[in-house]
């Protein structure tokens, strides 16, 4: 199945792993979930020797494991779960595997915007069906919000904060009322909530608006802040987690050196270190130097080795992808590029020699193609 569609769903890419901790599980589930809590906290950590299983589980996320347990108790809750953090800290697919590992479904997804309308989190109508048969439960479209409440799932809301009063409203009659009136229709005019429903809300903290949530919309939420990972080896785990994906899901054969990785994770340490001493904004970098920048920085190179290189990854391949990838503003992130190549990839270079000279000419190369 995960081989038609160019990004499966949790639930599909997991589907072996779900199916078979159903089956084992003897855990107390609460509502209608598919696991018990522990089975859902062990699919989304993954599974260590000591747990005796007769196979592997996959860690998919990473990240502590106590912030990970109050997610799971607060879906098991009267509120919403709200995942705060930096962009790129991996709250979406938090909430993905979540969504998965307790419903089966992860993709009732409404997206925030500053155009979501309340028809987006409730229902709307099928106009020409409403013209040929008038409006009735048959000529309304639910939002899947409505259809998380009637399946009794879990509904997900992106990116909350950039959505408008009006539509956050809304989302707390949903979060207490739990049903949602149709005053269009004479009977069968409520949808109520199945147990088991409840909503996975993710909010940028880089955008403004987490603090301007109204207090009764944040009442109705348990807010979990997502740090960003900075602790070097599980940022290796996590980049060493989505590259082994994106190998196989492009069937690409290729050989990603240890040392690289190193490399790759070590300029992005110093370019956060360099990033948090600036004192403005024009000597910091746009790129926020997330996990997920990382990742995408990798990525690039990995696809640019196999179309156009030897099939092998090669440190001036990644510097080039580094360069290309943060230099967004010119000429500002160009100079502080520049700045770093100079005072530290070359001494480095020097100094450790190893695969650091390569990446010191590839950089040096991309930043002079680009300047
Ligand atoms: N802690 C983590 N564990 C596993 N993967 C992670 C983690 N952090 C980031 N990633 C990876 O980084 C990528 C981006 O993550 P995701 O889209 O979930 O971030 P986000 O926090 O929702 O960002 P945004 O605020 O920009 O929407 C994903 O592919 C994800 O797998
Ligand atoms: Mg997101």
């Amino acid at each position: 199945m995960s081989d038609e569609m160019l990004r499966a769903p949790a639930e599909a890419k997991y589907a072996d792993e779900l199916d078979w901790l159903e089956s084992v599980d003897d855990g107390p589930r609460p509502f209608s979930w598919r696991l018990s809590p522990r089975m859902v906290r062990l699919f989304v950590l993954g599974s260590e020797r000591s747990d005796g299983l007769d196979r592997e589980i996959k860690q998919k996320w990473f990240g502590d494991r106590s912030l990970v347990e109050r997610a799971i108790v607060t879906l098991a809750s009267d509120r919403g779960l709200l995942l705060i953090g930096d962009p790129g800290t991996g709250k979406s697919w938090l909430a993905e595997l979540l969504a998965a590992a307790i419903s089966r479904n992860s993709t009732l997804v409404v997206q925030g915007t500053a155009g979501t309308t309340e028809d987006h989190i409730k229902y709307s109508w099928n106009i020409s069906m409403v013209i040929a048969k008038g409006q009735s439960r048959e000529s309304m479209i639910p939002s899947p919000i409505m259809t998380a409440m009637e399946q009794g799932v879990i509904g997900r809301f992106e990116e909350l904060t950039r959505s408008t009063s009006d539509v956050q409203d809304a989302l707390i009659s949903i979060l207490s009322e739990k049903y949602v009136s149709i005053p269009e229709l004479d009977d069968d005019n409520v949808v109520f909530a199945k147990p088991g429903f409840s909503i996975i809300a993710t909010a940028n903290s880089r955008d403004r608006g987490v603090n301007d949530l109204s207090s009764a919309l944040k009442r109705r939420f348990n807010f979990v802040r997502i740090p960003v990972v900075t602790n070097k080896r599980s940022e290796a785990e996590i980049v060493r987690f989505r590259t082994t994906e994106l190998l196989r899901r492009h069937r690409i054969e290729l050989d990603v050196p240890p040392t690289l990785l190193d490399i790759l994770l070590q300029s992005f340490a110093d370019l956060r270190a360099a990033s948090e001493s600036a004192s403005s904004d024009d000597e910091r970098l746009e790129s926020s130097l997330s996990t997920a920048e990382q990742i995408g920085v990798l990525e690039d190179a990995i696809l640019h080795s196999h179309f156009f290189g030897d099939r092998t990854l090669r440190a001036q391949t990644l510097a080039g992808s580094l360069v290309g990838s943060l230099a967004r503003r010119s000429p500002e992130d160009l100079a502080i590029l520049n700045k770093y190549w100079h005072g530290v990839v070359e001494p480095r270079s020097k100094k450790e020699g190893g695969q650091w000279p390569d990446f010191l000419e590839g950089g040096r190369q991309a930043i002079a193609t680009l300047s």
